[in-house]
């Protein structure tokens, strides 16, 4: 049995409300793949792994700024330190405490733990309405992966002569060979996993020294995976090809800003907010990695019971991917593929089902 410790930071507004049913479908998975794996050694060949999660519930966010003039304890990151993983479910209330106050923890965390690797599949589901005319499951299934540490998104710049016609702000972007080559690294083995086609996106032609450098790199990496195809479009390029070819990505390199822009357009072919997953990895797994839904806090619909909870459940399908119970991952997700065939729907998809509805229905297809 496979002892786990989870630390769970559900956050702000629907956060605490889809990762409690995050919880209960990780629990009810626990237990079918540990009496999986019981009939296995009864000599049945299912591929069950037992495991056990404990959890780390972890009260911060709004309510311990307001009871305690803080977001996070000062010790927070030696408190996440040493779990296997930090599942999580949304920060943030902007009538309360300003975003950019809120969010800092988050940044922190992916800084801290050197979590390089952002993580998005964009995939449609069966039975969803694509948002392109003419095109379905079949054809939208592919990863965004963004590099997290580094790129145009790093702090350094500057506001010069404030207040006078001749102000002017300076913006510093940073990429590093080593940053370069790991994100890309990650994205050839991932794209082998699947259907071994990489497109990198960079803007090559218009910034001459940062994105040409991703350019020569991908170029010396590409010849050590010559079992995955890769290519490189421009980001604006790359953009309007989703959107008219879906089928043509698998795994979609890009920096900071390019993969935040690519990673908004990929959550939503893959329809919508409620249902996009992700994760920040640490891929050398020396600190924990974290996986959360794309989306934030929605405060317009929180305490109503109605947020969709599938992408904060696929997030923690994710989080079992990573903690190599490959079988358990994949069991959550064919109950998700059930469970919006039957047409057991949150209000965001057009159903008329609850949170809590839609986790039950989810739980009774994880044993098929
Ligand atoms: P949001 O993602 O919270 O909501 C955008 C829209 O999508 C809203 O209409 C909301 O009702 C809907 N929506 C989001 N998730 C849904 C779900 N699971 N089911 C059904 N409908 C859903 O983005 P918004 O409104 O811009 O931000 C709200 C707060 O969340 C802000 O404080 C923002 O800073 C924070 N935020 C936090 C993130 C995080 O924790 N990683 C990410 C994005 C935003
Ligand atoms: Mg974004």
């Amino acid at each position: 049995m496979t002892r786990l410790r989870i630390a769970v930071y559900p956050g702000d507004g629907i956060g605490p409300e889809v990762i409690d049913q995050t919880l209960r479908v990780l629990d009810a998975t626990a237990l079918l793949e540990s009496a999986a794996e019981n009939s296995r050694e009864a000599g049945s060949p299912s591929a069950g792994r037992a495991f056990s999660l404990d959890y780390d519930r972890l009260p911060w966010g709004v309510d311990y700024w307001e009871r305690c003039g803080k977001l996070v304890p000062d010790d927070f990151l030696e408190t996440l330190r040493p779990c296997d993983a930090i599942l999580l479910g949304a920060v943030g209330w902007p009538a309360k405490v300003p975003d950019h106050l809120t969010l800092a923890p988050l940044v922190r965390i992916r800084q801290a733990f050197d979590q390089y690797a952002c993580v998005r599949p964009a995939r449609l589901y069966p039975g969803l309405r694509s948002y392109l005319a003419d095109k379905g499951p079949a054809d939208i299934d592919m990863v965004v992966l963004r590099e997290n540490s580094e790129g145009e998104y790093i702090d350094n710049g500057g506001r010069f002569q404030r207040g006078t016609p001749a102000e002017f702000a300076v913006q510093t972007a940073l990429h590093t060979r080593k940053g370069v080559e790991r994100i890309l690294r990650y994205g050839f083995e991932l794209a082998r996993g699947r259907r071994r086609r990489l497109t990198m996106a960079t803007k090559s032609n218009a910034q001459r020294y940062a994105y040409v450098m991703w350019d020569e790199i991908l170029e010396e990496l590409a010849p050590q995976y010559p079992d995955v195809a890769a290519e490189r479009q421009h980001c604006d390029a790359a953009l309007m090809n989703m959107v008219r070819w879906p089928e043509r990505f698998d795994v979609i390199v890009a920096s900071n800003l390019f993969g935040d822009l690519l990673t908004d357009l990929g959550g939503l072919l893959g329809g919508g907010l409620g249902l996009a997953p992700s994760c920040n990895v640490n891929p050398e797994r020396t600190f924990p990695s974290m996986f959360e839904p794309v989306h934030g806090s929605a405060p317009d619909i929180a305490g109503q019971g109605i947020a969709n909870p599938i992408a904060a459940i696929l997030s923690a399908a994710m989080m079992l991917d990573h903690l190599r119970l490959p079988a358990a991952a994949e069991r959550i997700r064919r109950a998700v593929e059930r469970t919006l065939t039957a047409g057991h729907r949150t209000p965001d998809l057009g159903g008329r089902l609850k949170t809590c509805q839609v986790t039950d229905r989810l739980i009774e297809s994880l044993a098929d």
